[in-house]
């Protein structure tokens, strides 16, 4: 047996007295600006910032903490279970070694996946970073809308998330497109048809566009924190 040691905890004091292969920058972007003044002329020149910060560009960081190696990434909640996904994108003074090792880092946590374009950072956002919180939200109306029905909350809840997990099963295992498999289970006439075209008839479909819509508007303007 061997001990891997993979982290230290130590503060931007001691940053001066060791050279780190990777700093994560991981506070909220609002909190940013405080934390400038104790982190500028400490990071060495060849550690690489991986920020985690939502909407705060690379250029941000470039020009506020006057470094280069920066990868900018937006993870989401499921990483502290291993099955989180990691979007993340980089400043061209990395090497491809050096992006390697960033997605070995972020791929403890799940998955990790690099975009070219960093605008498309803030639509990871919008999509994969806020998108545990859109399935809870679903999972919620389910099973209030089960209690509105004369179910128990235990019941509800047991029926909607293995309604959910063996769905997502079934999607993750199959070539059928998601328009067929809601054929499948949309029988003509039947209450799976009467269900959907009511949502169609509400464009709730346009309304979940519109809400990521805000996601990624939202994430834009988070750039003002730098
Ligand atoms: N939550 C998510 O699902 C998620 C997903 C993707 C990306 N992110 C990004 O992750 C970042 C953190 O989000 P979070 O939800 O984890 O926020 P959080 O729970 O508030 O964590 C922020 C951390 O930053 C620390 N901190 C704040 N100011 C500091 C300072 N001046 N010096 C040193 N440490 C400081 C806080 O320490 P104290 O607790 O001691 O105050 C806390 O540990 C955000 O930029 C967010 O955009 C979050």
């Amino acid at each position: 047996m061997c001990e891997l040691k993979l982290g230290n905890v130590i503060t931007p004091n001691e940053l001066g007295t060791i050279t780190p292969d990777v700093i994560i920058l991981a506070v909220k972007p609002q909190d940013f600006p405080s934390v400038i003044p104790s982190l500028f002329g400490k990071i060495p020149s060849s550690s690489v910032v991986i920020s985690i910060m939502g909407g705060i560009t690379i250029s941000c960081l470039q020009k506020k903490l006057q470094i280069n190696r920066i990868i900018r990434a937006m993870p989401n909640a499921p990483a502290e279970l291993g099955m989180g996904i990691t979007g993340y994108t980089a400043s061209s003074e990395l090497s491809i070694s050096d992006l390697h090792r960033a997605e070995q880092l972020l791929s403890t946590t799940g998955r990790a996946v690099y975009f070219e374009k960093e605008s498309l950072l803030d639509v990871v956002t919008a999509i994969s970073g806020s998108g545990p919180a859109y399935f809870y939200y679903f999972v919620n109306s389910m099973i209030r809308a089960a209690r509105e029905m004369g179910m128990d909350e235990a019941t509800s809840s047991l029926l909607v998330k293995q309604t959910m997990l063996g769905s997502f099963l079934v999607l993750n295992s199959t070539s059928q497109s998601l328009d067929d498999l809601i054929q499948v289970v949309a029988s003509r006439g039947g209450t799976t048809e009467a269900a959907i075209a009511y949502l169609n008839a509400q464009g709730v479909d346009r309304h979940i566009a519109e809400a990521l819509k805000k996601a990624k508007k939202r994430a834009q303007e988070l750039s003002e924190f730098c």
